[in-house]
């Protein structure tokens, strides 16, 4: 069973997908009234973000309960239903596993706090008595992905200050100790759990934080020693027992690893044919609209995954980035969260041209691909949320500087004219949890529904061709010959060809033009687009990349 070598998944964030009970949150009710959907969209497989019972202090990355749902979303028999129903539509699911910290309203956790220090309790996390005279001072100086210091100091029963726990997220997610046999146990046990309903597979959210130097020493980069928290090597011995329960089930479940990491070979040692299946591919994510940097990304990625025999995967998109609409339309189209920032100029109709062009490179490249809700609608970053409205935690912790990630969560218009769009049923009694432009109601799968210059239908249509196609998806691919700052290749006897030279370019000898994400110009390829072509009698002939007596301009 190596579906997952393929195939094209689609992330649901269930909060912002569709309202079924119209309290203005997304619930499992919605998301099984839309499976036709994205059954019709041409993917296969749904991945969840986190679903379990939650404080949502981090959209549900906070969890206090791995084996219940949300009363907000529904309950655990409708998750079963779900999964079950979407199988039915020939839909896998793929659910989202937060092992790195809990909610700080989890069991384990309200048990360490009444619990003494140096207790059994408290030693599934890391509580370490504070540093200075008076312990005041945190127990170093590790700063949190959300900003400020990683640890927060608890008050014992009396009132009086106490110990320190340590949160490489936000406070309410405190971390839990990997050295503890009961967390190793207890994660195993949750993934059986949802192998057991049906899950097709788990994503591992923050797969390359877990395991901590005990020792917990202060960051130093001229160190050589490893990262006392980042792409441990003791992480792949947890990794190699999970793949070991994941291959007991007669379909074995697939393990989906969110690991950032800069280097394509650290994070192939993950994808090794004994741990994780595949990996969130952030280095292309992350890449600036530069051919170049995409073709640089394409090749390590590929040699890197060649190399253990894992498939590579694509990813343009997801709830924690900006939507690539508005990334690809400003100066300067990388994503990093560091310089991330809301009010930067952005051209949306450069960005929506340039979004769609990347959108075809992705789905012909070799692995799978990911689409993240509502970029096949094209819908852009909502950049002027009030901040009463924003609940990531991101903003609130850096004192507002970073915009943080709800402009990438809000609410997908589905029809009509007004809002909700269609989110939410029409006697909703709630507004949308997140307020969506008035500007949507030419966005919603409805209004874009059969116009074949919509973007939902060039998803639709390059989604149907990599499906039936049988170059396209796992394999390999062949660089063709191409003029400066276009990515030229073939898979089998289809070519892409994406123009990111700022200059219309010729397009190679080809039989016809299947798909395009712009109109053509006679035989040339505009800036910003990528044409997909049927090579047929010309296959053989495509010139490889080096021959330079056939270039296309
Ligand atoms: C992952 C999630 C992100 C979350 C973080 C902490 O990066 O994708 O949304 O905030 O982990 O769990």
């Amino acid at each position: 069973m190596t579906w997952w070598r393929s195939a094209v998944i689609y992330q649901v964030y269930v909060r912002s997908f569709a309202d079924g009970d119209g309290d203005g949150v997304g619930d499992l009710a919605g998301v099984r009234s839309r499976l036709p959907y994205v059954r019709d969209l041409g993917v296969d497989a749904l991945w969840f973000n986190p679903w379990y019972l939650s404080p949502w202090v981090d959209g549900g990355y906070d969890v206090a309960d791995y084996r219940s749902i949300d009363p907000v979303l529904g309950t655990l028999a409708e998750a079963e239903q779900l999964i079950a129903e979407a199988r039915e539509h020939g839909l896998r699911t793929i659910v989202d596993v937060v092992p790195n910290h809990v909610s700080d309203q989890h069991a384990w956790f309200t048990a360490a706090l009444a619990s003494e220090p140096g207790s059994e309790e408290r030693s599934r996390f890391w509580f370490r008595p504070g540093t200075g005279v008076s312990c005041e001072l945190p127990p170093n100086e590790w700063v949190s992905h959300f900003g400020g210091p990683a640890w927060t100091r608890t008050k014992d029963a009396d009132g009086v200050p106490g110990e320190w726990y340590l949160h490489l997220f936000a406070p309410e997610q405190p971390d839990l100790n990997w050295d503890h046999p009961d967390v190793r146990r207890e994660h195993e046990d949750v993934l059986r759990f949802w192998f057991d309903r049906g899950a097709a597979g788990i994503r591992v959210d923050s797969a390359a934080l877990l395991v901590k130097d005990p020792d917990l020493p202060e960051l130093d980069p001229a160190s050589p020693a490893p990262h006392p928290y980042v792409d441990r090597d003791e992480l792949h011995d947890i990794y190699r027992g999970w793949r070991a329960a994941a291959d007991s089930y007669p379909e074995p479940r697939v393990l989906i690893g969110e690991l950032w990491l800069p280097d394509p070979d650290r994070m192939a040692r993950y994808v090794r044919p004994d741990e994780l299946h595949t990996a969130f591919n952030f280095d292309f994510l992350t890449s600036p609209w530069e051919a170049d940097r995409l073709r640089e990304c394409i090749d390590s990625t590929l040699a890197a995954h060649r190399e253990v025999g894992a498939p590579a995967t694509w990813v343009l998109a997801n709830h924690d980035v900006t939507r690539q609409v508005t990334r690809l339309g400003r100066a300067a189209t990388s994503f990093a969260f560091e310089t991330k920032r809301a009010g930067v100029a952005t051209d949306p109709a450069l960005g929506l041209r340039r979004a769609r062009a990347a959108a075809l490179l992705a789905m012909a490249l070799p692995g799978s691909l990911y689409v993240y809700q509502g970029e096949e609608l094209g819908l852009p970053e909502v950049e002027n949320l009030q901040p009463h409205w924003i609940q990531d935690p991101m903003h609130h912790r850096s004192g507002g500087v970073d915009p943080g990630r709800d402009g990438a969560r809000v609410p997908i218009p589905w029809s009509g004219s007004r809002r909700p769009f269609g989110f939410s049923p029409d006697d909703a009694a709630w507004p949308t949890w997140l307020p969506q432009p008035d500007g949507w109601a030419s966005l919603t799968v409805e209004a874009q529904t059969a116009d074949p210059d919509s973007t939902l239908e060039l998803y639709r249509s390059g989604l149907a061709i990599r499906r039936q196609e049988p170059g396209l998806g796992d394999g390999e691919l062949r660089w063709l010959d191409s003029a400066t700052g276009v990515l030229a290749f073939a898979r089998g006897s289809l070519a892409c060809v994406t123009n990111l030279s700022g200059r219309p370019v010729r397009l190679p000898a080809h039989d016809r033009a299947l798909l395009s994400s712009a109109p053509l110009a006679g035989d040339r390829l505009p800036p910003d687009t990528t044409v997909w072509l049927r090579l047929g009698t010309h296959t053989d002939n495509a010139a490889p990349a080096g021959d330079a007596t056939q270039r296309s301009d």
